[in-house]
């Protein structure tokens, strides 16, 4: 079985202490940091940007995994990757010009991603399939934590997984959205590389972050 990386999402943390929050995740097996940026205008919830992003980066060494939620994306790519970010990943509903938005990442210095939305098909994903290092599959609709898993995105896990497989390259293939102890081992039986959780990592407080982050590893379920 392949090894599968687990990025909690900090949009279920406390937000009045998120460098303590970095911190307690990292030392409870957290292999990356997801973090959600959302604009109230691509999906209808308000977040954070780079000014909070930098002040966060001295709190841990692991990748920071920013997933982007807002539209335009292009004007902020160098804001990200001053602050910290590691992997940048973006929807294609968010701008007219997906190929030029992951080679701005690219020159950047971070690694390309692509998010797809419950309904936006793999398929989006084959032109550029060599331009990226992580593709995002959405198991609810963005914009909130805590949501039910949306089943039918094991299907496009599947094909992505094929359409990954037949580059011979080491794309990630991460989902997000309703993942937990339940829905973990069949996201990872469908062929996903990395788990994003917020609310199944959070609950609990500190002292259960690492026994949470085991409930979503394939070995508990093996
Ligand atoms: C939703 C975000 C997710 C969210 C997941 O728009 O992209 O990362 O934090 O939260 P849970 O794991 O609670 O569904
Ligand atoms: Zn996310």
């Amino acid at each position: 079985m392949r090894d599968v990386l687990i990025s909690p999402s900090i949009l279920s943390a406390d937000f009045a202490c998120l460098g303590e929050e970095i911190r307690a995740i990292d030392h409870a097996g957290a292999d990356m940091i997801h973090i959600d940026v959302m604009d109230g205008h691509f999906v209808p919830n308000l977040t954070f940007g780079p000014p909070v992003i930098e002040k966060l980066r001295p709190h841990t060494k692991k990748p920071f995994d920013v997933h982007l939620m807002i539209a335009p994306v292009d004007p902020f790519i160098h804001a990200f990757a001053k602050a910290g970010a590691n992997i940048l990943t973006v929807h294609p509903e968010a701008g007219p010009h997906l190929h030029r938005t992951l080679q701005a990442i690219r020159a950047a210095g971070m690694k390309p991603g692509v998010a797809l939305n419950p309904a936006t098909p793999a398929s989006i994903i084959e032109p550029v399939i060599d331009d990226i290092d992580l593709v995002l599959v959405m198991s609810v609709n963005p914009g909130f934590g805590g949501q039910a898993f949306i089943e039918s995105q094991l299907r496009k896990v599947e094909q992505l997984r094929r359409m990954i497989d037949q580059t011979g390259r080491d794309i990630i293939l991460e989902i997000d959205g309703g993942l937990n102890a339940e829905t973990s081992p069949k996201a990872i039986a469908a062929g996903v590389t990395a788990i994003v959780a917020g609310s199944a990592v959070f609950k609990g407080g500190p002292t259960a972050y690492a026994d949470n982050i085991r409930t979503l590893r394939p070995s508990v379920h093996a």
